[in-house]
């Protein structure tokens, strides 16, 4: 691997000052004339700067896994995505680079099978027709018509546990009020008011918060978590959810954002003028989605009796996988060598095989439906390589060899070694993406025969 652009005398040489287009263009040169088979490290923190912690509304909602803004915010200011180009994000979590492809001017569109995502994301994204104080005035009459009213909306089952019973009462006459006063104002506020309930929900359960999935704190400060506190809560959340929401410029282009599985042609849109694809995809089974926001998603309506199991059955990387997912056969991947990584672990053990086999199969298919679909000019991926059973796996490697298969050159290969990506449970410490990303980025050059002939 050649570490060129990480030596310090060398990012220096990257001027940092004025001038980002030029910088940022010459950068990109400069990266792509170490040759696309060599993996160079790099550093997009330094190649960016630092950025503005309180930027827009970037930190409106935590979300596992979310990708650092300067990748997107580097080929956005490089001239790798075109002025009149739109950008995809078929995997788009939280929305970071939707929000960074709007703020730097481009129409954005957005795919993600995790309901709680989808709403951040557009929550985000959506420019909010109201001053703060309007949206604080709606919150107090959620809260005061909670503390008056009877009617209640029960989520599913599981989520009792995780309250007091002054808490978990509150939040059920709570989620009514919202839901009803969801119908009687415009699409943001609606969105934001359920986002404010949501992180309310998760702010008192008595999960330990140092862990993304729902664990248990055996002494939680929410043990006794009262009806006021609850209150009290959703005023503060929603008042800083407006604050950040009111950062987000009148006139930010359009951003649509799907609901929906990358798996199916239906969910990609097939844009008039040319589009980027720039994405990070979910990794191998150590990356929890559904279940870290599966508090969130119950409250939202997304659960029903089997809890958050239902939504998992879209989300690629699940570790719990039904029988005829389990028989699923090695034959089902199209790299030989891949193949053999999934056998080799299934000699390990074959219930983590089957559920990287799936894995896989399901990135393969979507990688093929997506870029059949939408064609996009440049395919930028974000990737890193996985532990299973203390093999290493090269995830990333993979992945560019599906998007290759369908019709793209390679043209920028870096690696960035990038902290706080993962989202591990105790349980998995053998099974954990590494500390680095690398990073793709692949020219459109013709369909391969199988893509014409329709096979
Ligand atoms: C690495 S995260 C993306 C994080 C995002 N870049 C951000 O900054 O928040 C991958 C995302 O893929 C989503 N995902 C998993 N399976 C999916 C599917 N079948 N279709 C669409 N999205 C999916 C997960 O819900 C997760 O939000």
């Amino acid at each position: 691997m050649s570490d060129l652009a990480l030596a310090p005398e060398r990012v220096q040489g990257l001027h940092r000052s004025d001038g980002r287009l030029e910088r940022h263009t010459a950068d990109l040169a400069r990266l792509e004339s170490l040759g696309a088979s060599t993996m160079t490290a790099v550093s997009f923190r330094d190649l960016v700067g630092s950025l503005p912690a309180d930027e827009s509304s970037h930190s409106l909602y935590p979300y596992p896994a979310r990708l650092v803004r300067h990748i997107p915010r580097f080929f956005l200011e490089s001239g790798a995505i075109g002025r009149d180009a739109t950008v995809v994000d078929p995997f788009c979590g939280s929305g970071t680079v939707l929000l960074e492809a709007a703020l730097g001017g481009r129409q954005a569109y957005g795919i993600d099978s995790n309901p709680v995502a989808a709403l951040i994301a557009e929550v985000k994204t959506t420019p909010l027709n109201a001053e703060k104080p309007e949206i604080e005035a709606l919150a107090r009459a959620c809260v005061e018509r909670a503390a008056a009213g009877r009617r209640k909306y029960e989520p599913s089952l599981f989520v009792e546990k995780w309250y007091s019973r002054a808490a978990y009462s509150m939040l059920c006459r709570l989620a009514a009020v919202v839901e009803v006063m969801c119908q009687n104002v415009d699409r943001p506020q609606a969105n934001l008011l359920r986002l404010a309930l949501a992180r309310t929900a998760l702010d008192h359960s008595i999960r330990d918060p140092r862990i993304p999935v729902p664990v248990r704190l055996a002494e939680s400060p929410n043990t006794n978590a009262t009806s006021d506190d609850v209150r009290r809560g959703f005023l503060r959340v929603t008042s800083r959810l407006a604050t950040l929401a009111c950062r987000i410029p009148n006139d930010l282009p359009t951003v649509e954002v799907r609901l929906g599985d990358a798996r199916t042609a239906a969910s990609w849109p097939c844009p008039e003028t040319p589009s980027v694809m720039v994405t990070s995809p979910p990794y191998g089974a150590a990356q929890k989605y559904v279940r870290s926001t599966s508090l969130e998603a119950a409250w939202l309506g997304y659960a029903d009796a089997r809890g958050t199991r239902t939504l998992e059955r879209s989300s690629i990387g699940r570790e719990h996988l039904d029988e005829s997912e389990r028989a699923r056969s090695a034959d089902l991947l199209k790299d030989d060598e891949l193949r053999e990584n999934v056998e080799d672990i299934s000699e390990v053990d074959p219930y983590r095989a089957a559920i990287y086999l799936n894995y896989f199969v399901d990135m393969q298919a979507a990688l093929r439906v997506g870029l059949q679909t939408s064609r996009p000019e440049t395919v930028i991926l974000v990737c890193g390589t996985n532990r299973v059973v203390g093999m290493e796996i090269e995830t990333h490697r993979h992945l560019a060899r599906m998007v290759s298969a369908q019709g793209y050159k390679l043209r920028l290969k870096v690696r960035d070694e990038i902290r706080g990506r993962t989202l591990l449970t105790v349980r998995h410490r053998g099974s954990q993406p590494a500390h680095a990303e690398v990073i793709y980025m692949f020219d459109k050059v013709c369909a391969p025969a199988s893509i014409r002939s329709g096979a």
